[in-house]
C-alpha cells in the first residue's frame, strides 16, 4: 500500500484492536437470537466502551451510535481511551454490533467492527444512506463508477475480468428500494446474491473469491459503508460512495459534520486517509468471520485486525476461558 505507516497509530497496538472487538461481539453473543436487536446492541456497546476505554490514546469517536441526544454510549464526538488528553489523538469509527437483526435471529454475518485512523482520518459521516459500489482488488482504476448505470458497470467488470455479464455475482441489500437495481441486474443477466441486512461484510465479500461475489451495489448506511472503506484500504478493492439524502434535517445534519458538497462521490481514500487499522470479529457464522461459540467454559472467538500501511491481515482465533 502507498500510504506513510503513522507513528501515531504505531503507539496504539494493533492486536489491541482486536481485544475491543471481541469483548462486544462476546457480549452480543450471548443474546444470539433472542429476538431482541436493543439488548443484544446494548451489550456490544457497554463492552466496546470498556475495552476502549483500556487503550492507551486520547480517542474520539467520529463514527458511533448515534449523537449525543439519542445514543447513551460510543456517541459521535464522545472522547474514549485511558489517556484523554496526553495520548496518540486517534479517530474511531465503529458498529459494535453491525447486524442487529441478523444476530437477533441468529442469522449469518453480524460482526463486531472497529476502524481506528489518526485525527481527521475518517470521513465524520453523518448517519444518512449511502449508495455504495465496490468491487475486489486486480481490476483497473477507476472500473466501478457511481456515475455509470448498474449495467455499465457489470458490463465493464465481466471484461476486465474476462468472462460475461451473467458470469458476475452482484451482492445487493434485500431492500424495497432496490427493485429498479436489481430489475436491471436481472435484465444484464448477473447473478444476485440478496443480503437482508450486513453490508459491512458484503463489501468485504468482495475481496474474497471463495464468497464468490464480483461487485457490491445499492445503498445502504454511510457510517457503515466508511467502515467497509476502510477495510478495503488494508486489503484492495474499490469502494465508492455517495451520500443520499431524504430530507432537508438529514442535509442540515451533514452541514454540521462538516460535509459541505452533499453530491460527491467519495474514493476509498477520501472515506478512511492515511494509515488506519480496521478489526472485525464475528458475531454469528458468515462468509469473513466464523461466530463466537461456546464449548463448556470455553469461549471461541474469530477476527481479523488488518492495517492499510503495511496491508498487513492477521486472523486471530481466540479461547476465553469463562
Ligand atoms: P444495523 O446493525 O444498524 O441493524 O445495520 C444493519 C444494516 O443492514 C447495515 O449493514 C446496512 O448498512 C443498513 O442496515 C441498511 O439500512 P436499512 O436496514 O435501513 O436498509
Amino acid at each position: 500500500m502507498n500510504t506513510t505507516r503513522s507513528k501515531t497509530l504505531d503507539r496504539v497496538l494493533v492486536l489491541e484492536m482486536v481485544r475491543v472487538t471481541e469483548a462486544a461481539a462476546i457480549a452480543a453473543s450471548k443474546l444470539t437470537g433472542r429476538g431482541d436487536e436493543k439488548a443484544a446492541d446494548a451489550a456490544a456497546v457497554e463492552a466496546m466502551r470498556a475495552a476502549l476505554n483500556n487503550l492507551y490514546m486520547d480517542g474520539t469517536v467520529v463514527i458511533g451510535e448515534g449523537e449525543r441526544d439519542e445514543a447513551p454510549m460510543l456517541f459521535i464526538g464522545e472522547k474514549v481511551g485511558s489517556a484523554i488528553g496526553k495520548g496518540p489523538k486517534i479517530d474511531i469509527a465503529l458498529d459494535p454490533l453491525e447486524g442487529t437483526t441478523i444476530c437477533a435471529t441468529a442469522g449469518p454475518n453480524s460482526l463486531a467492527v472497529l476502524a481506528i485512523a489518526e485525527e481527521g482520518g475518517l470521513l465524520n459521516a453523518p448517519d444518512v444512506y449511502m449508495d455504495k459500489i465496490a468491487c475486489g482488488p486486480g481490476y483497473p482504476e477507476g472500473i466501478i463508477d457511481l456515475d455509470k448505470s448498474p449495467t455499465e458497470n457489470v458490463r465493464a467488470l465481466a471484461a476486465a475480468k474476462g468472462v460475461e455479464p451473467h458470469e458476475i455475482i452482484a451482492c445487493v441489500l434485500d431492500r424495497p428500494r432496490h427493485q429498479k437495481l436489481i430489475a436491471e441486474l436481472r435484465e444484464v443477466g448477473c447473478g444476485i446474491m440478496l443480503i437482508g441486512d450486513g453490508d459491512v461484510a458484503g463489501v468485504i465479500a468482495t475481496t474474497n473469491p471463495d464468497t464468490t461475489i464480483d461487485i457490491y451495489m445499492g445503498a445502504g448506511g454511510a457510517p457503515e459503508g466508511v467502515l467497509a472503506a476502510a477495510a478495503l484500504r488494508c486489503v484492495g478493492g474499490q469502494f465508492k460512495g455517495r451520500l443520499l439524502f431524504r430530507n432537508d434535517d438529514e442535509r442540515a445534519r451533514a452541514a454540521k459534520w462538516g460535509v459541505t458538497d452533499l453530491d460527491k462521490q467519495y474514493d476509498l481514500t477520501e472515506l478512511a486517509r492515511g494509515d488506519c487499522i480496521f478489526a472485525a470479529t464475528g458475531v454469528t457464522d458468515g462468509s469473513l468471520l466464523a461466530g463466537v461459540k461456546r464449548k463448556g467454559h470455553v469461549m471461541t472467538t474469530e477476527s481479523v485486525v488488518m492495517r492499510a500501511s503495511s496491508g498487513t491481515v492477521r486472523w486471530v482465533k481466540g479461547e476465553h476461558r469463562i
